[in-house]
């Protein structure tokens, strides 16, 4: 018995009858009651029904094949917003944001044991740490037979700029069986060009399913090294000698945040302010002096590439009728010196943070360092080394947002004092020059500590050119390629 949970038009369906699948063999469901004399005219059963909500107790373990394209609705959806409560008590517990995701969990349990799912969809599930829960219930109760990116463009004739994954699976459930699921080979198939490429990739990895339960947040890498495995598999994680803290809000920055005189930000909200009539939707921008003065903080909020240092843009106004209003978590170090990463950026951007500072809850995050083994300039050159940028961007996550959790889960070896002397000696130039001018061009200087951080790694995990040129091509500032990072 085969299921398409989610037909549309049928596509998969015409191609089992086409490949020589008896009708009789073949179930489909849609939501959508449009379909059904186009279904029913292939001569396939056909049922009119939402697959996530409609589950009777003899809908588990049905079937021995499933295969879709499932819709990708978010949580934004009218759909989910409208299911919201029925999503939640079915999926709740493994993942209720994408209905994609929801279709995955779904099918499994649809299937017989032993059963085949094969699913092209978004491949978001892969990587992103929301998911995780996902990709434990997948690891539980799965063989993961292949996983194959597919091409970037694949829908955009369907104005659908999703980036896909075809992945197979197949359901072995039970403790009994959790050797055989960690022992089972997984063909991983990085992203290729054309759908021709298919049948005949370039390249294949076979990789044993117990690898994918050793990165942070269970990720299912694609296109990763052994060497990176070892590293993250065998060292601590940054949070033990690096911790950072989520900020705190204001609850109307417009009213308690000025921008300081003479830096970018204050030339925006001038701009800005010329347009606006009434005095109280303007932002307020204030000197130099009045920041050192005890009614003003320094505050950071804001994401952004900047590395290594940028000057205080915004001030915090501090008085006794704004601090009441303020959420300000306690046991946040702030006010004291450290780095701020910035939690919505291209890259991995860390800078350094003075004393005094208080930060946001979002795009800026302030970190300390725990430890007198290594220092804030070591620190900073480290973050913001192109083998960082590839730990925190290229695999951890490859989005535009940057979580706590996930600065945390890098892994990190305590440096030799040569090492530490040789990074901070570099770091140095860079923060003297840009405190000078802000575009302070650093490659030269990065490029050494990208040399150095990667020399002492590979000590231990014993990196090779490959992984270099890697980094240099696709994760360092100086970069031959523009394309943003990570691409
Ligand atoms: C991406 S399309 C699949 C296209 C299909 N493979 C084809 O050949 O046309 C997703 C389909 O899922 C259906 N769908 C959306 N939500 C659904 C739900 N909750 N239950 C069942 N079907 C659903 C949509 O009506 C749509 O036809």
């Amino acid at each position: 018995m085969i299921l398409d949970p989610c037909v549309g038009h049928g596509i998969f369906v015409e191609k089992l009858i086409e490949s020589g699948i008896a009708r009789k063999q073949i179930v489909a469901y849609d939501i959508n009651s449009d379909f059904k004399s186009e279904i029913q005219k292939l001569g396939v059963k056909f049922k009119v029904q939402d697959t996530l909500l409609t589950l009777f107790p003899d809908s588990y373990n049905e079937f021995d094949f499933i295969l879709g394209n499932p819709p990708y609705l978010n949580k934004a959806s009218t759909y989910v917003r409208k299911n919201k409560v029925k999503l939640r008590s079915l999926y709740g517990k493994i993942n209720a944001h994408e209905t994609y995701s929801m279709f995955i969990v779904n099918s499994i349990w649809r299937l017989k044991e032993g059963g085949k799912l094969g699913f092209i969809t978004s491949d978001s599930f892969l990587t992103l740490s929301t998911h995780t829960k996902l990709r434990k219930f997948i690891l539980n109760n799965c063989l993961i037979n292949q996983i194959l990116l597919a091409p970037k463009n694949l829908f955009d004739n369907q104005d659908v700029s999703t980036s896909p994954v075809i992945i197979m699976l197949t359901k072995c459930t039970g403790k009994s069986n959790k050797n055989l699921r960690q022992n089972n080979e997984m063909k991983i198939i990085p992203r290729v060009r054309r759908e021709a490429e298919y049948k005949n990739p370039s390249k294949i990895h076979k990789i044993i399913q117990k690898k994918y339960h050793l990165l942070p947040f269970n990720i299912f890498f694609t296109d990763i090294e052994e060497e990176i495995i070892d590293l993250f598999e065998q060292s601590p994680r940054l949070e033990e000698y690096v911790k950072g803290f989520i900020g705190m809000h204001t609850h109307n920055n417009l009213k308690y945040i000025a921008a300081v005189e003479g830096t970018d930000l204050a030339q925006i909200f001038k701009n800005r302010n010329q347009k606006i009539q009434e005095e109280e939707n303007k932002h307020r921008i204030i000197t130099k002096k009045d920041l050192n003065t005890e009614t003003w903080k320094s505050y950071l909020k804001r994401g952004g590439a900047d590395q290594y240092y940028r000057p205080i843009m915004e001030a915090l106004e501090w008085g006794n009728n704004s601090i009441p209003i303020y959420d300000i978590p306690k046991n946040v170090p702030f006010e004291e010196e450290g780095i701020v990463v910035s939690g919505v950026s291209s890259r991995l951007a860390a800078r350094y943070m003075p004393k005094g500072c208080y930060w946001d809850s979002n795009k800026a995050i302030g970190f300390i360092i725990k430890t007198d083994s290594i220092s804030i300039e070591y620190t900073l050159g480290l973050l913001n080394s192109s083998l960082y940028n590839y730990l925190a961007k290229g695999i951890i996550n490859n989005t535009n947002s940057i979580q706590l959790t996930g600065i945390h889960a890098l892994p990190f070896i305590l440096p030799d004092n040569e090492t530490i002397e040789k990074v901070e000696k570099y770091v140095k130039i860079i923060l003297r020059n840009k405190r000078k001018d802000q575009n302070y061009d650093y490659k030269k200087e990065q490029k050494q500590i990208d040399n150095i951080i990667f020399d002492f790694y590979s000590k231990t995990f014993h990196f090779t050119k490959d992984l270099k040129k890697k980094l240099d091509d696709r994760y360092s500032v100086y970069r031959n390629d523009q394309s943003k990072i990570g691409d």
